[in-house]
């Protein structure tokens, strides 16, 4: 099983970053080989619809191995800082990159980082409508931190809450890309 995980902060050592990080580990732990994605740091360029329409393979390398990435995965998670009460640009670009089918049969879990405590659930929601045109999955569990969450080094260790609903959110996820494997008898929660 292969997670890919997507960091979409534009700032260099990100809450987002360290959020997705934690709940790779916890996919990890799981079975899953992580491809992780910071976007701050492994930059993607910006989306063109002419791309999207072109039968022909992406001209920028990062792009091709973004979209190869995403399309051999089994299950994503998407994670965003909220920007005006919605998902980061950066995060919308890098997803624009990838056909309509890109997310099909793929569980997806959404996680975000907000200024303040109530910041997240819009950017959570709205990334479930993005999902559902990439043709994905988003499990129920969704988190949501802010910066006082984190400890030092930007662990999320010491935050039990945050920790707690990261294992459902990675649960989740194994159990339903489990089940779309065909593996519906241990798959069930
Ligand atoms: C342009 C911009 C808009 C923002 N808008 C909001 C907002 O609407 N609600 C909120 O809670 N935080 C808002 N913030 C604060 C960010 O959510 C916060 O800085 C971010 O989550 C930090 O996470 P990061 O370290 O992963 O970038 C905004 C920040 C920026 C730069």
């Amino acid at each position: 099983m292969k997670a890919l995980c997507i960091a979409g902060s534009p700032s260099r050592g990100s809450h987002t970053a360290a959020l997705v990080r934690h709940v790779a580990h916890l996919l990890e732990a799981r079975g899953f080989d992580i491809t992780l994605m910071d976007l701050a740091e492994s930059p993607l360029p910006q989306s063109h619809p002419d791309h999207y329409w072109s039968s022909e393979p992406h001209p920028h390398p990062a792009a091709r191995e973004f979209i190869a990435t995403a399309r051999a995965c089994d299950a994503v998670v998407l994670g965003t800082p909220v920007h005006h009460a919605g998902y980061s640009g950066l995060l919308k670009s890098a997803l624009d990159h990838l056909p309509h089918d890109a997310f099909e049969g793929k569980a997806v879990g959404l996680v975000a980082n907000a200024g303040g405590p109530r910041g997240s659930g819009n950017a959570c929601e709205q990334l479930r409508q993005v999902v559902k045109a990439l043709g994905g999955w988003t499990v129920p569990t969704q988190v949501s931190t802010v910066a006082a969450d984190f400890g030092e080094r930007r662990s999320l260790d010491a935050a039990e809450a945050i920790d707690s609903r990261c294992v459902t959110l990675a649960d989740q996820l194994h159990a339903f890309t489990r089940a779309m494997r065909a593996d519906v008898t241990e798959a069930v929660l």
